[in-house]
């Protein structure tokens, strides 16, 4: 539906939103709306991005129990996100809560949001899992395992790393999203980022959708990045 480059507007105010999104003005984008904005602006800043022609991915990764997130899903669904997402550490009945939802949300005629999981944090690593979180089995296992629950559940991917995607698509499907964040250009930092991936290899690995948030909100050209970002997943070459 939408193009595979989600661009995370990772700042603080509608204001710096409105300075990076100045270049692209006519390009429609899909964005994604973290806790950070969300929480400063509100559902409008939601309504302005889809005013300007955007897709919203509103990452703000909802745990609760069922029926509040059921409530608030339904919010989410008449506030215009397009996608959005939960924990699937919150089990199975909440994650089918939280379609029910949308389902009650959506206004008619128009299409559901879609829904995809977080399976591990990516600053969870092995020893967090046993040893403060006492989950006993190995990290790879558990996301599979989420994976699948999610899938069960009726949800419409997973939010992972792009290195996990050939494992998610073997286990829940083709069509199960594989929504990857961890992307950086071959030749840049890969700041906190533990393991990144170039935009190319993403692809390769099954990768519906990339999350890219530093190589272009900190380019010094956001806008020749993101054309790097659409020219390198097209297989080309570095230019
Ligand atoms: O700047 P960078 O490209 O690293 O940003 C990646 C975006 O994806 C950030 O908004 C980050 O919060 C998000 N994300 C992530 N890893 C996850 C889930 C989300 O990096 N597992």
């Amino acid at each position: 539906m939408h193009t595979p480059f989600i661009v995370a507007l990772d700042f603080p105010s509608k204001q710096e939103v409105e300075r990076f999104l100045r270049p692209f003005a006519g390009t429609p984008l899909f964005v994604k709306v973290g806790m950070e904005l969300y929480y400063q602006e509100g559902p409008a800043i939601v309504a302005f991005l889809k005013e300007q022609g955007h897709a919203v991915f509103l990452d703000l990764k909802l745990h609760d129990i069922p029926n509040t997130v059921k409530q608030a899903m339904k919010g989410l669904a008449r506030v215009g996100a397009d996608l959005v997402n939960v924990h699937a550490a919150g089990g199975r009945r909440m994650m089918e809560a939280a379609i029910e939802g949308l389902d009650a949300g959506t206004p008619s005629g128009t299409m559901r949001p879609r829904c995809i999981a977080v399976t591990q944090l990516t600053s969870t690593d092995e020893r967090m899992l046993h040893e403060e979180l006492w989950i006993d089995r190995p990290l790879v296992e558990t996301v599979g395992h989420y994976a699948a629950l999610a899938n069960e559940s009726g949800l419409d991917g997973v939010v992972c790393s792009a290195n996990e995607a050939p494992l998610i698509k073997e286990r829940c499907g083709a069509s199960f999203l594989a929504v990857t964040p961890g992307i950086r250009f071959a030749d840049e930092a890969a700041h906190d980022q533990v393991r990144v991936v170039t935009p190319k290899r993403a692809r390769e690995l099954g990768a519906d959708y990339i999350v890219v948030g530093r190589s272009l909100t900190r380019a010094a050209d956001p806008l020749k990045a993101y054309e790097r970002l659409q020219h390198e997943w097209n297989g080309g070459e570095k230019e």
